[in-house]
């Protein structure tokens, strides 16, 4: 019997893995959640905390699933601190997945914007020619780079990393990168997660291309199912329409890369 998404499951943490001093990822066993579609995401409730949405985490072990957590406010750092032994609940798998072409692609991450990206990875063709950028503000805040480079083994790939201060890979922008890369070469299709500035600018370059591009949006949910509009860009709802959006519908949507809505919905300005 297919397990309802919309009823939470209560999983136990079995694994603990820190990725920098501010990211962990917590494994755990579950039934649904290790074979999800590249990009989506569950709702997770941490007892007494709060809920969040999180991309889902692949994982190297069957049946095992997993979740990468940045702490910054009080919710995630909750999660983050969630111990082996302890309970999360969780409900999903929500969202669309990815439309995955063939050829030579072009992904662009950053932070735990890698999440559903790693996943994407575990889904391309062997014959397909990969190019994963990391961004990150230093190097000691790059993960997965090793990860994507194993998953990729088999594939012509590249995995490089652009950090802000120069500390590690290339110094600066990830998407001053995105600019002379797709000079370079003529990609089938660029995938994009991370801050919605470095979204906006992949997608606006790779439209100027006249590339295929999708971005994973990341707004503020509470219900993760359409209900509350807290999620709402324009007219569509990240967690019911997306979060994956075609690169050229974005851009026609004036609220992409430019305004964001607070917790308690006000219109603000990135
Ligand atoms: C579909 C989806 C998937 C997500 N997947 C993940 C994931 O895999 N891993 C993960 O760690 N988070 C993920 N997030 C973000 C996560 O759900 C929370 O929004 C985030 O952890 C902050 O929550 P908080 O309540 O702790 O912080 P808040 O109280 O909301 O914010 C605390 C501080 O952090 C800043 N902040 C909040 N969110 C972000 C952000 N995304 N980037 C930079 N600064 C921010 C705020 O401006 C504030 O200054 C995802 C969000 C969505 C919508
Ligand atoms: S989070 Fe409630 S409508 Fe999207």
């Amino acid at each position: 019997m297919q397990r309802d998404p919309n009823y939470p499951t209560i999983c136990k943490i079995e694994k603990v893995i820190d990725e920098t001093p501010s990211v962990r990822t917590l494994i755990f066993s579950d039934d649904v959640l290790p074979n999800v579609l590249p990009g989506q995401f569950a709702m997770v409730w941490i007892p007494g905390v709060n809920e969040l949405p999180m991309s889902v985490m692949i994982s190297h072990e069957q049946g095992k699933a997993a979740f990468t957590i940045r702490k910054l406010g009080e919710a995630s750092t909750g999660l983050y601190n969630v111990a082996v032994g302890k309970y999360i609940g969780i409900r999903g798998p929500y969202g669309n997945s990815f439309d995955i072409k063939e050829g030579k692609l072009l992904l662009v991450g950053g932070g735990t914007g890698l999440v559903p990206l790693l996943r994407l990875l575990t889904f391309v063709k062997p014959s397909d020619d990969v190019t994963v950028l990391i961004g990150a503000k230093t190097k000691a805040e790059v993960f997965f780079e090793d990860m994507a480079n194993d998953i990729l083994e088999k594939n012509p790939h590249r995995v490089l990393v652009v950090t802000e201060d120069g500390s590690y890979g290339e110094k600066g922008l990830v998407t001053d990168l995105v600019e002379k890369i797709i000079t370079e070469t003529k990609f089938e299709a660029v995938y994009t997660c991370g801050p919605e500035l470095m979204m906006y600018k992949t997608v606006q370059l790779s439209h100027e291309k006249g590339i295929f591009v999708q971005a994973s949006l990341e707004r503020m949910m509470k219900c993760g199912i359409g209900i509350c509009g807290s999620c709402c860009i324009g007219e569509d709802l990240v967690c019911r329409d997306g979060t994956i959006f075609d690169g050229d519908h974005l851009l026609a949507n004036k609220e992409f890369g430019h305004t964001f809505r607070t917790k308690a919905g006000i219109l603000d300005k990135f």
